[in-house]
Formats: structure tokens, sequence, C-alpha cells
């Protein structure tokens, strides 16, 4: 774990720099937050103008998934520190750069290599650790799934193992879906098209990401904060909603807390993740773990003292992190709901008219019609007022094509 004690001014010789890799609607306000603390950054996408890279010091498109030009990028770079975005790149490679000394990733690059795929994560958490989930098979073939669906049973969910935002995702009733469930699935994931996971659906009352923050203290031992936890509603598998603070038991809270502790300790590194875990009652079962800020914890941007951007920055670079509520929020997703480039939104100016509430868009090139173009916040004097306010103020921005 590589400790920064200092930091240099950006664009000279004693810079701090921090390279990006995946630079969205996430990676951009990592980016901001970094800036503000003095941090030149380095922004990496696989397109060009990525949100991030709007505002970064420098910008590289490249395929992150290509390890010979991921590797070659990093040495003509050579930040400070490397931070994964996305899933999607060749975490072998950041492997082998972090084994050599030759770069070091955030939280670590074992963490990246083991939550880009399903079957990683999910075995170490329920073999080797020991943490309650779903019931779960993978399969490398349709006939692999069909018998892995008869153990597990229906519902059931088939996904991917190397997918994101409910990609190649489906949730089956009962056998007559396995085999358009198999072709979505390869059709969907991102690489290894042959190999998914079958999780027996948890019959929960409600959904938490629990942000958790692996910083420093004055002695340089990493210390563990949480975050209020963050309630969120996903449709097909894309989160649309969220709010925080997620009411719920103090038991299951322990539990939350108790189970993201596990899963952050191993994995280790410094920086904030995002546990996403099932609640029923004073029952909580790990879902999954992602090693960066979380889409839904967008909402902090209104609802902390310090967005889980901040926190991120402030952990990665060292710093104490405070992750307090300030005030009870909500965020709503806006869509692009156009397929087409160089969209224009009308209605922004009534979307903040309405009380407590803030706008983000991420200046995306495209837009595709269920592609996550801006986010509405909003913060109220409970959660139920504050997702009222928030899909309000989502639905008063207009995506509009430049012809309309
Ligand atoms: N085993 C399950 N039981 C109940 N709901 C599930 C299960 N697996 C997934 N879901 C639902 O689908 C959403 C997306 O699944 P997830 O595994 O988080 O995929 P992704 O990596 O694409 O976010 C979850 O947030 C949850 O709403
Ligand atoms: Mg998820």
């Amino acid at each position: 774990m590589k400790i920064i004690h200092r930091i240099g001014t950006p664009l000279s010789a004693s810079a701090t720099r921090v390279m990006l890799l995946g630079a969205g609607e996430l990676g951009k306000e990592v980016i901001i937050a970094l800036q503000r603390l003095g941090v030149e950054t380095i922004a990496v996408d696989r397109y060009a103008d990525a949100p991030g890279q709007q505002v970064a010091h420098r910008a590289h498109v490249i395929n992150m998934t290509d390890g010979v030009a991921l590797a070659a990028l990093i040495e003509q770079e050579n930040p400070d520190l490397i931070v994964p975005e996305i899933e999607a790149i060749a975490t072998e490679t950041l492997l082998e750069l972090e084994a050599e000394g030759r770069a070091t990733v955030i939280p670590t690059a074992r963490a990246a290599w083991l939550t880009m795929n399903r079957e990683g994560i999910r075995r170490l958490a329920a073999e080797q650790l020991g943490l309650p989930t779903s019931p779960y098979r993978f399969a490398g073939s349709l006939q692999e799934l069909k018998d892995a669906c008869a153990e597990i049973g229906f519902p059931c969910f088939i996904k991917p193992v190397m997918s994101s935002s409910g990609k190649g995702q489906s949730r089956l009733d009962d056998a007559s879906g396995i085999e358009d469930a198999w072709a979505y699935a390869a059709a969907g994931g991102r690489v290894d098209a042959g190999r998914v996971i079958v999780e027996g659906a948890i019959d929960f009352d409600f959904e938490i990401t629990l942000l958790t923050v692996r910083s420093i203290d004055e002695n340089d031992v990493p210390v563990t904060s949480f975050c209020e936890p963050i309630g969120h509603l996903q449709v097909r598998g894309d989160y649309v909603e969220s709010w925080q603070p997620q009411p719920m038991s103090s038991q299951a809270l322990h539990r939350a807390q108790e189970i993201a502790k596990k899963v952050t300790d191993e994995l280790g590194g410094l920086g904030i993740f995002g546990v996403e875990l099932f609640v029923r009652d004073d029952e909580v079962w790990f879902s999954e773990v992602s090693p960066r800020p979380h889409d839904t914890g967008m909402v902090t941007m209104a609802s902390q003292v310090l967005s889980e951007f901040e926190l991120h920055a402030r952990a990665i670079l060292g710093l104490p992190v405070d992750t307090s509520l300030r005030t009870s929020a909500a965020s709503a997703v806006i869509y692009g709901q156009h397929d087409a480039a160089g969209i224009a939104f009308e209605g922004v100016a009534e979307a903040l008219r309405v009380p407590g509430a803030d706008v983000r868009l991420f200046g995306k090139p495209q837009s595709f019609a269920r592609r996550r173009m801006g986010v509405a916040l909003a913060a109220a004097g409970d959660v139920n007022a504050a997702r009222e306010r928030a899909r309000e103020a989502a639905a008063r921005v207009r995506p509009v094509t430049a012809s309309q």
C-alpha cells in the first residue's frame, strides 16, 4: 500500500499524478475532487470526450482491455496512482505492473481483478469469508445452465460473470426461458461469453449500497468508516433512484457493517467501496462489491458533508475522511430518451425550481434511449420527500435532439 505524504504542483516536476481508467460521470467527479486538492489528472476512456476527459489535465483514448496498450500508456504517463473507474480493463496487466513495482492501483490490483468477475468475488465472499449470499452455481454451457437452474430452483437470476449495470442479466420464474437467458448472457457479457452465474432470488424488503471507506489515520494505519446506508431502486438491473439514509433496524445495520468490513479488509488498499447488500428484517445478504465510487452513491453529492467522490480522493491521497450525513436526499436518473449524438436538454431551469433540487448533466457526446445522461439530486427533511423532489426534477429535464 503506497502512502502519499505530499502533494505537488500539477504540470510541474513535483506533480502528484493520478490516472483514471474510465472517465464517465463517476470518474468526472473524482477528477474534480482530485483537482481541488492540487492533483494532476489523466483521464483514459475508450471514446473521445468522455465526461471525465472534459475536466482532466490530459486525456487518452485507448482500448483498456488491451493489456499491451494499457501498459504502454501507464509507462508513458508514469502516474503515482491508477484509479479504475470501470470493471472492463485488463486487470491482469495491472496485477503484473503492481507486482513489479511499476504501478499502484486503487485500492489494489487484486481487488480490481477479483471484482471484475462475479466468480472471483462471489467465491471469495461466500466460500473463503463465509458471508451470507444467495445460493449460486456457475455454468459454462447451456446444459450446465439447465442443471444449475434445476439445482437452484426458481425464481433465479442468470448473469454473465463479466458484466455490469444489469447487462445480459435475466430473471427467470420457470425453466421456459433458460435458452433465451443463455443467449442473452452471451450477447450482453463483456468477455468470456460462455460463463454465467445462476443465483437464487432473495426476497428482500430493500437493497442498499453501504459505502465503506478505507483511509489511514495519523499513524498511517488503515481505518474503516461507513456512510449511512443508501437505498436504491433497480429496473432491469440498472439503478433509477437512490436515497440516503435508508432506514433499517440497528441489528441489520450492524450486520451490514460487519459484512462490509470483512470484505473490504480482505480486498485491502485505500479508497471507497460500494458494498451491495439485500436486507429483510434483521437479515442481511452480501450481493456484490465495487472497489470504487458507486452509481447509487451520486446521492451523496446532496446528502453528505463530503461526497463519495471527495471521500475517494481523500482516502487514496492518505488524507482523513468525514463520512457524516448532512441531510436526507435522493437522486433520480435522467435518461437520454433518444439515440443521437449531441443532444440538448430543455427544462433545466424548471427542474432547479423544485425546492432543494440540483442537476448534473454529464456531457456524454452520444445519447441512447436508456443511457444515463444526467442525474437530479434533491435534499428534503425526509427521504420520501427527497425522492419525490428528485423524481420531479428529473422529469422536468427534457432531452431533445439537435434537430428538434
Ligand atoms: N439473487 C438476487 N436476488 C434478488 N435480486 C437480485 C439478485 N441478483 C440481482 N438482483 C437484482 O438485480 C440488480 C442487479 O444485480 P447485480 O448483481 O448487482 O448486477 P450488476 O453487477 O449488473 O449491478 C440488483 O441490484 C438486484 O436488484
Ligand atoms: Mg450491482
